[in-house]
């Protein structure tokens, strides 16, 4: 089955077609800024756009950078506060005149790994994270994803959460080194793997395709892979999601 899915982000909203069956794109990926405030009315808009790009009119899964319970918003780290308490696959399905379903971004990307990838037949318990403008996380457990987790929002012994301290837009505003940002990052596993002890770490988002940069830096114990489908992990995941 053929589904339009779309990974919207804090800087960037892709969408590609996607068959549901394999994972693989139907022609090409396209990618819009995304539009500020990034409020209801302008995300809409941006999708409508990318649908129109793809003459799209059936199905459609969103991944969305908030906690998502069955399409309704609870929270706006990195999208305008605006959203909170709108129910997005109503606004959605509205504004586009098709079946929208809205999904937490990093949820979305686990879920396309845990269908896909290794981490289908891993036999533990799976951190998933996507390092971008924000930290998303989703934790798997036996080939089933437990959602809404936001690990990016922990506490680090600063006093700051994980997604102000080692995101990949930390480390470009505050120009800092590939050396420096991973001894953030490590210090921000350390954390996890001190409290959920997982057996496996992937790393979704922009970052992922870089981790040849950072990961011999890391002294973790915990194996670390970067996602299969890198940070197309999100369309992929949105659309099995809405299927
Ligand atoms: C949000 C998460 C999201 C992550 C990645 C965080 O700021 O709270 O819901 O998964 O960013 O986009």
């Amino acid at each position: 089955m053929e589904i339009l899915g779309i990974d919207i982000g804090g800087s960037g909203i892709k969408g590609a077609i996607v068959e549901t069956k394999t994972g693989q794109f139907i022609g090409d990926r396209y990618r819009l800024d995304t539009p500020q405030p990034a409020n209801p009315e302008n995300i809409a808009l941006a999708i409508k756009n990318i649908a129109k790009q793809f003459k799209w009119k059936n199905k459609i899964g969103c991944g969305f950078p908030a906690v998502v319970q069955n399409g309704l918003i609870k929270t706006a780290a990195n999208i305008d506060k605006s959203f909170i308490g709108i129910d997005a696959n109503k606004l959605f399905s509205k504004t586009m005149k098709c079946d929208v379903s809205v999904f937490n971004d990093a949820d979305a990307a686990g879920f396309a790994e845990l269908t896909f990838s290794e981490a289908k037949k891993h036999k533990g318990l799976t951190i998933f994270l996507t390092i971008g403008t924000g930290i998303g996380s989703a934790l798997i457990k036996d080939g089933i994803l437990i959602p809404n987790t936001e690990f990016g929002h922990l506490f680090m012994q600063n006093g700051i959460i994980g997604e102000k301290f080692a995101s990949d837009a930390v480390r470009k505003n505050q120009d800092l080194s590939w050396e420096d940002w991973a001894k953030r990052f490590n210090e921000y596993l350390l954390h996890l793997e001190k409290i959920f002890n997982p057996t496996l770490f992937i790393i979704g988002g922009g970052t992922s395709k870089k981790i040849d940069k950072f990961q011999s830096l890391l002294s973790i114990k915990t194996e670390i892979k970067p996602a299969k489908f890198m940070n197309n992990a999100g369309i992929i995941g949105a659309a099995l999601l809405a299927k």
